[in-house]
């Protein structure tokens, strides 16, 4: 049987087989939107929807993640395909009919999308087991957006031997039903920090005796704006964000205190140890020149995530001979997002993807929403990886 044929109406069938079980479960999900490892509920509804198919299921993994084995026919490789569980801190704006019901979170980044697609490629895998020759396991994880539930998995061991692994990821911007990866980087280390000064509170009218712990923030985040223009290689990909400031009581007071947090990303590993200690160094320098001192807290989070080369290439490959060249890109660039499956990625070979959803408002945002005809073709995408990983 050659590939052409074996992926040959895989969309579709998934679509008139799975369609709308895909689509309910993704609704059922948005509008119960959970977050970081608390994801009881929507381990329940993925449970139902895999109800009766040949698994051998392992839940409580990672807190409340799910790991479910479908035993080829034959025997062969562990394949892995994961999906991402958690919602965000967001307040839902879309409008939808199935909006979140939950006032201050929403599935913003698609993760409902996600988990749907693989359980449509949990039904489709099961329907050809007789033809399989390995085994394929599927990752529901929490705690993706921070908490790093990835990592969590990884530690639980729930990845040993697993020989290649794949996942993938809503993305605007990217044309609808576009499939685009890379070999190499493909998401950023995300990293944060958050920092304390201290400095002599006072009176609004009398500077002279305060140590002003705002004018010193204030400082020291301009010059840490420095750090990425002027320490680093400008051909080198890196951000350094500050998100939060904070500090004061009332108008007329100095405060004592200041406090300022934000993020880091690099894709260099060298570059990605050099950033904190410059940070260190120049905020120190800025609160000692004005009497004041800071407390740098700097915590290295989400890695790399690294496709492995022959990996990205089969992922592509696939991609291609499912929804043909012209719905397929090899990214030039990696994004500077972070993403806890470079955990996964630093154990197992594999590759992520992104799969386009077309100009819609951006991850994260109150707006974001994608046309659900994507969610067969994630199903077939992950489907395909799989049978082609095993073939
Ligand atoms: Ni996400």
């Amino acid at each position: 049987m050659d590939v052409t044929q074996r992926f040959d109406g895989l969309q579709a069938d998934i679509e008139q087989d799975f369609g709308e079980k895909i689509v309910a479960l993704r609704r059922d999900i948005h509008r119960e939107p959970e977050l970081g490892f608390d994801t009881v509920k929507t381990a329940e509804k993925v449970l139902a929807a895999l109800e009766g198919l040949p698994l051998d299921i392992q839940i409580r993994v990672a807190e409340n993640g799910i790991v479910a084995t479908l035993e080829g026919a034959g025997a062969g490789p562990t394949i892995g395909l994961r999906a991402d569980m958690d919602a965000l801190p967001i307040h839902e704006e879309t409008g939808l009919p199935f909006a979140s019901e939950t006032d201050g979170k929403m599935h913003a980044c698609g993760h409902d999308g996600h988990t749907s697609m693989l359980v449509g490629a949990a039904h489709a895998l099961c329907g050809m087991r007789d033809r399989l020759n390995g085994t394929v396991k599927f990752f529901f994880q929490p705690a993706e957006e921070g908490g790093g539930g990835g990592k969590v998995m990884v530690e639980e061991g729930a990845v040993e031997g697993v020989d290649s692994i794949f996942a993938l990821h809503l993305w605007p911007g990217l044309p609808f039903g576009t499939v685009a990866s890379k070999a190499g980087p493909i998401m950023a280390a995300a990293d944060s920090f958050e920092m304390e000064i201290k400095g002599t509170g006072g009176h609004g009218a009398m500077p002279h005796l305060a140590a002003d712990a705002i004018v010193i923030a204030a400082q020291i985040v301009t010059a840490l704006q420095t750090v990425v223009s002027r320490e680093v290689d400008p051909v080198q990909p890196a951000v350094l964000t500050v998100g939060e400031i904070g500090a004061g009581t009332a108008f007329n007071i100095i405060p004592e205190t200041a406090r300022v947090a934000g993020t880091v990303r690099t894709i260099d590993p060298e570059l990605r140890e050099k950033i904190p200690q410059r940070m260190e160094e120049i905020s120190q320098g800025i609160a000692g020149g004005m009497r004041a001192n800071v407390t740098l807290n700097y915590n290295f989070s989400y890695p790399v995530t690294r496709n492995d080369p022959a990996s990205a290439k089969l992922a592509l490959g696939v991609a291609t001979e499912l929804f043909g060249e012209t719905s397929t890109l090899e990214a030039e660039h990696p994004s500077m997002g972070g993403e806890d499956f470079a955990f996964m990625l630093e154990k197992v070979p594999g590759a992520y993807v992104w799969l386009g959803v077309g100009d819609v408002s951006g991850l994260h945002t109150p707006q974001f929403a994608f046309d659900e005809e994507i969610l067969p073709r994630g199903s077939a995408l992950l489907t395909a990886l799989a049978m082609e990983a095993l073939s």
